[in-house]
């Protein structure tokens, strides 16, 4: 590949946006948010009312996948689906009740691989996500996967929540957190796994700053 690329793989509500977006800015490299794509497709079905009883109707959808542009703004990152911005409708609770049933699909999963490998041929990049060093670029220069223990993500987790008031128990989040792993690790397709060549970062007790340090360390090693 002529442009680097820079996968950040690993379990929901880590911080790996953060951080990939962190490498990007430091490298002056394209971030990629892999899970906003999902949504985005995930908002497209909604709107196009191809999802009826919690499942995707593929005939429904896929005349209108196949003709979907999905691209990064660079100014500011916001997803442009269709060249319209949606970076505020792709967060929404609806989308996200959605998104790993859309996900689970094997043709959708095939449209936005292609995408993302599309990405990369113009500028190097740094993608997050779940199957980034597994899948989408098994020859990355560069794997990290992070991780921190269920019970600190949880713990952020609930924070987030609080800030926008949202009532929920820590409980309930600590349960909701515990359950995505398994989800994530145990489903069929592109399943969550850490590639054999990637380089785990644990940042349960690690500050932003120390996190985007040991991972410009690994980076620096490799390119
Ligand atoms: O990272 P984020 O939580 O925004 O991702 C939303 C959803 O998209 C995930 O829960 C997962 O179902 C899906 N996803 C995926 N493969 C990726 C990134 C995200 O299946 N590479």
């Amino acid at each position: 590949s002529a442009y680097y690329r820079i996968a950040v793989d690993g379990f929901s509500s880590c911080g790996k946006s953060t951080l990939a977006r962190q490498i990007a800015e430091v490298l002056g490299a394209v971030y990629i948010d892999s899970g906003a794509m999902y949504r985005a497709a995930t908002l497209l079905a909604i709107q196009n009312n191809c999802i009826r009883d919690w499942h995707l109707d593929t005939g429904c959808f896929m005349p209108v996948i196949q003709r979907a542009t999905i691209e990064f703004r660079t100014t500011d990152n916001h997803l442009l689906l269709n060249e319209k911005d949606v970076e505020k409708e792709i967060r929404s609770p609806e989308v996200a009740d959605h998104v790993s049933e859309v996900a689970s699909h094997g043709f959708i999963r095939e449209i936005m691989v292609q995408m993302q490998r599309s990405y990369s041929e113009k500028s190097p990049v740094v993608m997050d996500g779940r199957d980034i060093g597994t899948h989408v670029f098994p020859d990355a220069e560069v794997k990290i996967f992070l991780t921190a223990e269920p019970r600190i993500r949880a713990e952020r987790r609930y924070q987030e929540l609080q800030e926008q008031s949202v009532n929920i128990s820590f409980d309930e989040v600590f349960e909701n957190v515990k359950k995505r792993d398994e989800k994530d690790q145990n489903r069929s397709v592109a399943p969550l796994r850490k590639a054999d060549d990637a380089i785990e970062i644990n940042n349960s007790y690690l500050s932003r700053s120390e996190q985007l340090e040991q991972a410009l360390e690994i980076v620096h090693k490799k390119i």
